[in-house]
């Protein structure tokens, strides 16, 4: 027995507006539907009042024809088991057909709804359904509303065959998942989605951002954390997206988000999109670098279009609590404030206070007056570093790796008085280094590279001397006398304190480049005055060089078989100059198959030092000395003990070789030592600073072709022994 019941009313004027209301015909462009009916008045009214069109309007406000004149046709549910099951009774052919039960106790949608293919309506509030099951069957529903039951999820084809789905309720309801694409794809056009209070806590981007047109997406008082892009969504920049309101109000979210991971590369992307209205009010926010970039990029627009649902108030840092993001972005000075910290875990110094600042594109490492006594040994990654190390107790400027990620180092007011070049040498010329107040009474020559006037040293005393015209020419070059202020080296000199911007060196010093052509001069007036023989006497270590050189003599001496190509004499304390010589010399004569002696790595320990020496010395073939300031001085017994030998041996041999390498590119009137200086004077020094490109290939020829005699294995065993205690020196053979 069916129970036909017709309620079909007709009230031309049932709502009150519809009074003073024109309800026109209106075709949406965007779905294939002549039903509905739009306030055209309210929508055309002002259009100045809404920033969308009519079409946007329409969207929200249009009703179907028989909505909006009660045309629709009641079916009525039988309840057929106890678990709440039911079916529907009624006419299955009748148009505009409406299911209408709530308070009750349905557990799923009843089973023979796909008889009715003319449904538009289902409304089955507070009930106990838990799914929403296969409703693919009903083509024209336009309503859908299922509050207050217990559904848990929604499948990504749950509503993907009902084009006309307009309106979709599903509030109170305890939803977990909504599948990516679910609402919104090419063959939906739902208006109205109202998925409030549930328990989602992760949404899809898809869904946030479809491209259907929509009146207002309803995610408000659900658990959700993050906005997730599971299936690579991306805006397409050649579409228009009309967007609607997206209301995210009152979930869990606090980090801003990361576009990157949404799939915007390109925050300005986010331009296209700006015609949707997201709500993101009563979050707790964490107002920190990641909304940094967002905000800097749309500024300008946001200021533009800024409206009350926007408004986003800070929960974290606890010392923006309660503030607009409003106040961060309407005064371009306070986007600053908008730092992420930097843990220990992130290699920040555990005295220290780091902090990354997109605003100013750059990671602040902020040790200022904590006590460090030395340089942190780490720093956080990144690039553009600024290194606030002021007032503490460092004692040494040494390498470190982050120096060159720095743009800022601020040491002033420590007690630095060593400066290792090589910790200069990475320090990017252009960076702020401010030196001021610490303790230094030598600059080392690297520092001719940086512009005192960027480079604050403060006003330093340092002792100078004659080699020191570098000084003078970098000060008068980079007119460091218009920064006096910041950088003002004063040179002790001849028993008096000088500004090195009023220096001249001359008034101390003999002319350094004259003193050959003077030397000269006046051997020549000795010789006038006492003959060739003065002559010969004050050039006789030049002159047994020059001789050595440029006149190839066959030995007809016999001489003792050699042990060893090549001896390297250096001042071994210094750690930097051993560094090159182990790791790049040896390496790189070991590669052209010499054998090389070094007394530091190679003299035996224990050995009664100096006859070893005299001994080692005279088993290699040839000698390279490379020359520092400190080589030859009463501080450097070994090294001034091993010249005295290594002369001597050369002498006694014609086939010897000495390669002086000019380390610190000394002068010869910096050297005391009258046979070094004999060798710089006549230009037979190889000038270290040429290493970059001809330093190897110099010492190669002059070393000539190498003894080979290194008790049967060949060079090239040498070069695959794995292993050995040397073994890292093969790695740095492309110098
Ligand atoms: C509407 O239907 C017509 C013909 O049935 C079709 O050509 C057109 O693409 C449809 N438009 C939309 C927006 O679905
Ligand atoms: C849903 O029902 C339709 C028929 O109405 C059927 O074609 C489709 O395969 C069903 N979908 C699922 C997931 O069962
Ligand atoms: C939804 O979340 C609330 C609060 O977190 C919880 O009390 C409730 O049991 C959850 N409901 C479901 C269906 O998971
Ligand atoms: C902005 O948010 C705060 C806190 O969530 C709220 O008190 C205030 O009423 C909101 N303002 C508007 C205009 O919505
Ligand atoms: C960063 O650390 C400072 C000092 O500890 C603190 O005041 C501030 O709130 C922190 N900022 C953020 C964004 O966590
Ligand atoms: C590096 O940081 C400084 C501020 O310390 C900033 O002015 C500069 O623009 C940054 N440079 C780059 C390349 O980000
Ligand atoms: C660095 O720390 C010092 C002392 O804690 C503080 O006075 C200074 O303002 C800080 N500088 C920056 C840039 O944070
Ligand atoms: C800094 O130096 C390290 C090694 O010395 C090098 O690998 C790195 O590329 C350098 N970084 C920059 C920014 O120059
Ligand atoms: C140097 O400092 C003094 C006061 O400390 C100031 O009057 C003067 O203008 C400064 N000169 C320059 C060139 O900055």
């Amino acid at each position: 027995m069916f129970n036909h019941v017709f309620s079909l009313l007709f009230i031309a004027q049932c709502i009150q507006n519809l009074k003073t209301e024109t309800w026109e015909k209106w075709s949406p462009p965007f779905i294939n539907r002549t039903d509905l009916l739009c306030p055209s008045d309210h929508c055309t009214r002002d259009p100045a009042l809404y920033v969308t069109t009519k079409n946007d309007c329409c969207t929200c406000w249009a009703e179907p024809s028989w909505k909006l004149y009660s045309l629709t046709y009641d079916l009525v549910l039988e309840y057929t088991r106890r678990g709440g099951t039911a079916q529907l009774i009624g006419d299955t052919t009748v148009a505009n057909a409406r299911f209408v039960h709530s308070k009750g106790f349905l557990s799923k949608l009843p089973d023979n709804v796909c008889e009715f293919v003319n449904l538009i309506e289902i409304e089955a509030t507070n009930n106990k359904i838990s799914s929403i099951g296969n409703i693919s069957c009903l083509h024209i529903l336009d309503t859908l509303d299922l509050s207050h039951n217990s559904i848990d999820s929604i499948g990504k084809d749950t509503f993907k065959h009902l084009p006309l789905l307009r309106v979709l309720r599903l509030t109170h309801n305890g939803i977990t998942t909504v599948e990516p694409y679910a609402l919104a794809g090419t063959t939906m056009s739902i208006f109205l989605a109202d998925l409030s209070f549930n328990n989602m806590t992760e949404i899809d981007m898809s869904i946030l951002i479809p491209e259907n047109r929509f009146c207002q997406y309803d995610f408000s008082s659900n658990n959700i954390v993050k906005i997730v892009n599971e299936q690579n969504f991306k805006i397409d920049v050649d579409k228009i997206y009309h967007g609607g309101f997206v209301n995210l109000n009152s979930n869990d979210i606090t980090q801003w988000f990361d576009f990157k991971d949404l799939g915007i590369d390109d925050i300005s992307i986010l331009g296209k999109v700006m015609q949707f209205g997201f709500s993101l009010q009563n979050m707790k926010w964490t107002c920190d670098c990641r909304m940094e970039p967002f905000l800097e990029l749309s500024q300008d627009t946001l200021k533009r279009i800024w409206r009350d649902y926007y408004n986003v108030t800070c929960w974290d840092p606890p010392e923006y609590r309660g503030v607009s993001i409003t106040d961060f972005f309407m005064e371009e000075d306070k986007l600053h404030l908008l730092v992420c910290n930097k843990s220990s875990a992130d290699k920040c110094p555990k005295e220290c206070y780091c902090f990354y600042q997109p605003k100013n594109r750059r990671t602040v490492v902020n040790c200022t007056g904590v006590g460090l006594l030395e340089l942190p040994t780490y720093v956080p990654e990144g690039d553009n570093l600024t290194l606030l190390f002021d007032e503490n107790d460092i004692t040494k400027l040494e390498y470190r790796e982050y120096f060159n990620r720095s743009s800022v180092i601020r040491l002033s007011n420590n007690k630095l008085n060593t400066i290792s070049s090589n910790a200069i040498e990475s320090i990017d010329s252009n960076a702020v280094f401010d030196l001021s107040d610490n303790n230094m009474n030598e600059l080392p020559r690297d520092f001719q590279s940086f512009d005192p006037c960027i480079t604050k040293l403060g006003k330093i005393k340092i002792s100078c001397g004659c080699g020191d015209q570098w000084l003078v020419d970098w000060v008068k070059n980079k007119r460091a006398e218009k920064c006096k202020n910041t950088t003002e080296i004063i040179c002790f000199i001849g028993d008096e304190y000088v500004s090195t911007i009023d220096l001249d060196l001359g008034n101390f010093c003999n002319d350094d480049s004259n003193l050959i052509f003077l030397n000269i001069l006046f051997g020549m007036i000795i010789a006038l005055l006492l003959g060739v023989f003065g002559v010969l006497y004050t050039f006789r270590y030049e002159l047994f060089i020059l001789k050595r050189r440029f006149i190839n003599q066959k030995s007809t001496k016999i001489y003792p078989l050699f042990k060893y190509d090549v001896l390297i004499s250096f001042d071994d304390n210094d750690a930097e100059l051993r560094f090159w010589v182990m790791q790049k010399l040896a390496s790189y004569l070991k590669g052209a198959c010499y054998k090389t002696f070094i007394p530091c790595r190679d003299g035996k320990f224990g050995d009664i030092r100096e006859e070893a020496l005299i001994n080692n010395i005279n088993s290699c073939k040839n000698y390279i000395v490379i020359l520092c300031d400190k080589y030859h001085t009463e501080d450097t017994f070994w090294t001034t003990v091993e010249w005295k030998y290594i002369w001597h041996s050369f002498k006694q041999n014609k086939e010897r070789q000495i390669i002086i390498i000019n380390y610190h590119q000394l002068e010869s009137s910096e050297i005391r030592e009258e046979k070094l200086k004999a060798f710089i004077r006549v230009g037979t020094d190889i000038d270290f600073s040429n290493r970059k490109h001809h330093l190897f290939q110099d010492i190669h020829e002059r070393l000539g072709s190498p003894i080979l005699t290194n008790n049967g294995l060949k060079c090239a065993n040498i070069k695959f022994t794995a292993k050995s205690l040397h073994s890292q020196e093969m790695f740095m053979l492309d110098i």
